[in-house]
Order: C-alpha cells, then sequence, then structure tokens
C-alpha cells in the first residue's frame, strides 16, 4: 500500500505532463472502500471514460486508488454525462432502444463493448449520450477497461432469459 502511493505520488508531475492538454471539468475525491465502477455510478462518468482520462494514474485493474486523492472524472468539450448502469440481462440493442440512441453511437461512446455485446457486465457504467461525447484513447495507450474480477456478466453465455 505504502510503495503503492509512493509510486503514484512519483508518477503525478509525469502525468501532468502527460494530460496538460486537456482541462478536467470535474474531479472526484477517492474515499475508502471506492471502486472505479462505483465512482463511476454514483458520479454520471461511464467506465470508459474514466479510465481514458486516468490513464497512468489508475491502472487497469483499478487497485490502485489513493483516499484523499482527487482524480479527473472528465474533460472539457469530450465529457459524457448521459451514462446507465448495466443491469442482469442487458444487452446492447436493449440499452440502446431505453435511451433513444443506435449501436453505432453506442459503441462509439463504449469502444471496450465486443462486437457481439457479450462482455458487458453489471455495474458498468456505459455512456448513453446521443452523439460521440468521451475522449479517444491516447495514442499509444491502454485505458482500463478489464472487466473487474468480481464481475458478473450481464448475460451469461449470452443466453437471453426468454430463450431457455
Ligand atoms: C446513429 O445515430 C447518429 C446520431 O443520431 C447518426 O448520426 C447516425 O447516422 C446513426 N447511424 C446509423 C447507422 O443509423
Amino acid at each position: 500500500m505504502f510503495s503503492k502511493a509512493i509510486a503514484a505520488i512519483l508518477a503525478l508531475p509525469f502525468v501532468a505532463q502527460f494530460v496538460s492538454a486537456q482541462t478536467c471539468t470535474r474531479t472526484y475525491t477517492a474515499q475508502a472502500g471506492d471502486i472505479c465502477d462505483s465512482i463511476s455510478a454514483a458520479n454520471s462518468v461511464s467506465t470508459y471514460q474514466l479510465a481514458v482520462v486516468n490513464v497512468g494514474i489508475i491502472d487497469d485493474t483499478c487497485d490502485n486508488l489513493v483516499v484523499g486523492q482527487s482524480y479527473c472524472l472528465g474533460w472539457q468539450g469530450q465529457d459524457c454525462t448521459t451514462t446507465y448502469v448495466v443491469q442482469q440481462y442487458d444487452y446492447c440493442d436493449l440499452i440502446s432502444a431505453a435511451a433513444g440512441i443506435n449501436n453505432t453511437i453506442l459503441y462509439e461512446n463504449n469502444p471496450q463493448i465486443n462486437e457481439d455485446c457479450t462482455n458487458i457486465y453489471i455495474g458498468e457504467v456505459l455512456c448513453t449520450a446521443g452523439a460521440v461525447q468521451v475522449p479517444p484513447a491516447p495514442a499509444g495507450t491502454t485505458p482500463a477497461t478489464s472487466i473487474p474480477a468480481t464481475a458478473t456478466p450481464a448475460n451469461p453465455d449470452d443466453d437471453l432469459p426468454w430463450c431457455d
């Protein structure tokens, strides 16, 4: 824990330079017990966007949050605040229809979703805006989009409940 905190502090000047072109529009100070998706759900920031704006700050399993540290939630002009928390049995067509958008936009705002929409999980926060609003992943980086180890797929085995 201590070494992780030190590493995060040492990494800060580097990261600050890296993202200096971006203006942060909103922030959140981590509390004990937070996980990335709980922060996302409570603040209407998508799982993907939180990862992108914190590339190099929050690791891909989101196990290095530092209590008391302020995290950026969105960048000016690239901040999706229209979000939806994935529920059991959700699938992309349903989420898009409920939001009044098409799947093209849903995928562009949530590029971590796989082609068949089989990797969404309960508690994942998706941007459901009607236009592309999230930032692209910075070149050469992989934003944290690992599915949490404790996550439950929205549709286990991609088996629609009413087709059993
Ligand atoms: C999806 O919606 C967007 C925004 O309304 C629109 O620009 C785009 O043409 C639509 N794409 C398809 C394939 O319908």
